[in-house]
């Protein structure tokens, strides 16, 4: 095994088991991505937020019961479910989004802000996190890809309109146990058309677009990357890995944080610019963006 960066503190490994992450290995990548022209783009899941208290999409915590029966998140973010029982499902991602509320962005959502403010255009983030916390911390919208949108916004679920308007306050603070009553239930109707108002996130029984979540543009980021810096994400959703398998077919710099492995960190590891930071968000992204904002790139 050999021994992992001297600036990562032990916790990591101990929380996290033995990192597999030869420090050499890292530098030589950081190393070739200082030749390599491209923005840095970074990819995010839900595992950046869990030091932040936000449970993973994944983890033990995420069932919700309406009536008598328990669901799973991945059969309450649908189109259908929310055809089918609209205010459950609302109050089941207003609490979500209050939660996401209540956290405060952490050590890896501020490095990254940082690194976007050192970087500028060279700069870009994907997330998949409806959170809104690379926002808060300082991530320009411009520049932050929600390929799977934000709690923080609702649309016509009707489509009257393009666009999105944020929630409005009043619904700010949920319990989980609150059912909408009738002045919410009128604050999440289209002023429009009247129809409902939906959660601007992409359900799992729905596609990426460009319009709304960045498809073409998140492609083609991983077609020009100069370094791909994946965090916290198990590898279940389909433009993510797209993204890093074309990152990887390049050859192109990829750096994976995880405490997990995962799809991406196989294909880190068969790449041949690419390794595995086993370990804590917290712990691995502000060392390596202090790298990658130190040392700068040819332009692209
Ligand atoms: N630091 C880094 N990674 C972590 C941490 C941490 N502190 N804690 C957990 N992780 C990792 C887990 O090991 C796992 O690989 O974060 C990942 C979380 O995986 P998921 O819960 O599946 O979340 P994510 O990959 O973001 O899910 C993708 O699926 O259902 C959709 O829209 C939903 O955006 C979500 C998407």
């Amino acid at each position: 095994m050999m021994a992992p960066p001297s600036s990562v503190p032990d916790s990591a490994q101990t929380r996290a088991g033995e990192s597999n992450l030869d420090a050499t290995r890292l530098q030589e990548i950081l190393e070739i991505a200082r030749h390599t022209p491209g923005p840095r783009v970074v990819l995010t899941g839900a595992g950046i937020s869990a030091e932040s208290g936000i449970p993973t999409f994944r983890g033990a915590e995420g069932y919700w019961q309406v009536g008598s029966r328990n669901y799973q998140p991945s059969e309450l973010a649908t189109l259908r479910a929310f055809t089918e029982m609209p205010a459950e499902i609302w109050a089941w991602y207003l609490y979500r989004r209050a939660v996401c509320r209540a956290a405060l962005p952490n050590d890896g959502h501020r490095a990254l802000a940082e690194l976007e403010a050192t970087l500028g255009d060279r700069f870009l983030l994907i997330t998949q996190n409806v959170d809104g916390l690379h926002l808060r911390a300082g991530n320009s919208q411009d520049r932050t890809y929600q390929i799977h949108g934000n709690l923080d916004f609702t649309r016509c679920s009707a489509g009257c309109h393009i666009g999105v308007d944020p929630l409005p306050d009043e619904l700010s603070a949920w319990r989980k146990d609150q059912a909408l009553d009738a002045a919410s239930r009128e604050l999440l109707h289209c002023p429009h058309c009247g129809a409902w108002l939906r959660p601007h996130v992409l359900w799992f029984d729905e596609c990426y677009d460009e319009v709304r979540y960045r498809f073409e543009s998140s492609l083609s980021a991983a077609e020009s990357c100069g370094i791909l810096l994946i965090v916290g994400t198990s590898g279940a959703t389909n433009l993510p890995m797209q993204v890093a398998a074309r990152v990887a077919e390049r050859g192109a710099p990829l750096i994976v944080v995880d405490p997990e492995p995962s799809p991406f960190t196989d294909m880190a590891e068969a790449s041949p610019a690419g390794c595995f930071a086993q370990g804590l968000a917290g712990e691995w992204v502000p060392q390596i963006c202090a790298e990658l904002a130190n040392k700068p790139v040819n332009p692209s």
